[in-house]
């Protein structure tokens, strides 16, 4: 019996590392075309940026909210259905980069869910 439910843990673990890096490979993919991960450290990365950088933009969605939880049911709902009045980025940057185009189409509710679970996992 117990060695059953240690290969449980095991597996579950597993299954969760396979999880995370599916987000990264996902995110990298799907979001980083226009999110640069890091802030730039230059005149010239700065200009060429088309998006927040994803660490501003989460350390922004973390003193927004108070959990974890309702960071998350944000961006889920904010990435398929992005409106001015949802968005937490301050109006000069939607003014400077627009609107964030719906993601509907191009990443699944299941890829999202990954894609979310990483970016929290990597950015605390
Ligand atoms: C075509 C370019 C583009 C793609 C692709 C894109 N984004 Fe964005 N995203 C933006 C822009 C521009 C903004 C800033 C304006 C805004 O908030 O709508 C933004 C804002 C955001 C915000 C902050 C919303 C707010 O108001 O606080 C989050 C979170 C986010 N994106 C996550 C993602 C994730 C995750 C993906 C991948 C599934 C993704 N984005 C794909 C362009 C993009």
């Amino acid at each position: 019996m117990k060695k059953i439910l240690i290969a449980c843990c095991f597996l579950t673990l597993i299954a969760q590392c396979d999880d995370m890096s599916d987000g990264k490979k996902l995110y990298d993919s799907k979001c980083a075309i226009c999110h640069t991960s890091a802030r730039p450290n230059s005149m010239a990365e700065m200009n060429a940026l088309i998006a927040p950088p994803m660490e501003g933009l989460m350390f922004h969605l973390k003193t927004s909210f108070n959990t974890k939880e309702e960071s998350n049911k944000f961006m889920k709902d904010y990435i398929m259905n992005p409106t001015k009045e949802k968005a937490l980025c301050m109006p000069q940057k939607i003014q400077k980069f627009g609107l964030m185009p719906s993601q509907k189409g191009v990443v699944t509710e299941d890829e999202l869910d990954k894609i979310i679970a990483y970016l929290s996992e990597q950015y605390k």
